[in-house]
């Protein structure tokens, strides 16, 4: 049976998905070129340095890793600056309702996102109380679509992969979940998030009884 639900955070939770793509944006403009957000979606739930990788590469541009980490610095600056204006108020639509009736469900929680930034953005909304167990980008060596940052949030849960769902907004996220062994709700779209269990277009639009009835054998 289900034990525990595991949350992405940008773009589940939050919506610094948009945030990302601005600062990435800017650093793709200052170096001549444009992303849009189409190409944007190859980006979400992949690390810092890979996501600059395919920017790069996007670009057409080779640069020393000199270079590359003064980017990766420029850009998280950037983010900073947006995330730093951030409040409770920035909770995505649904997420507090959904987490109360998960508390009542009581099931275990824990975050599962690559960014480094994710604890800083927890404090700024008032969540961090709410995940039993948070792994974040500085507790994981790989970043999705490896599953390594969902299978370390349920091992920290004492949970099997299997009595897991985790919520994803991204590709690269539910191919994680999914190679982890675990029950993945896609939130988004169903054309993008082909890999997942089912799909909603957000926590707003579901209850936990549903997910807990479709997972349920
Ligand atoms: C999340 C986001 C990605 C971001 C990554 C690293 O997975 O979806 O867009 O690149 O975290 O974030 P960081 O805050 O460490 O740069
Ligand atoms: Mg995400």
């Amino acid at each position: 049976s289900i034990k525990a639900f595991i949350f992405d955070l940008d773009g589940v939770i939050v919506d610094t998905a948009i945030y990302h793509y601005q600062a990435w944006r800017r650093l793709a403009n200052e170096l001549g070129f444009d992303i849009s957000e189409e190409f944007n979606e190859q980006l979400k739930g992949v690390s810092r340095m890979e996501s600059l990788d395919i920017i790069l590469a996007h670009g057409g541009l080779t640069l020393p890793d000199e270079k590359k980490a003064e980017l990766a610095a420029q850009k998280n600056q950037w983010y900073l600056e947006l995330v730093s204006r951030m409040t409770s108020e920035d909770i995505l639509p649904g997420v507090a309702n959904f987490f109360s009736q998960v508390r009542k469900a009581n099931l275990l929680t824990a975050l599962g996102s690559v960014s480094k930034n994710a604890p800083l953005i927890l404090e700024r909304i008032g969540m961090t109380e709410a995940f039993y167990a948070i792994i974040d980008g500085t507790k994981i060596t790989k970043g999705k679509p490896d599953p390594e940052v969902f299978t370390k949030g349920a091992a920290e849960l004492e949970v099997a992969p299997a009595e897991c769902v985790v919520f994803e907004d991204a590709v690269a996220g539910v191919e994680a979940g999914k190679r982890g062994g675990m029950f993945v709700v896609g939130l988004g779209s169903p054309e993008v998030l082909t890999q997942a269990d089912f799909v909603a277009p957000s926590l707003n639009a579901l209850t936990v009884d549903e997910v807990l009835e479709r997972f349920s054998k």
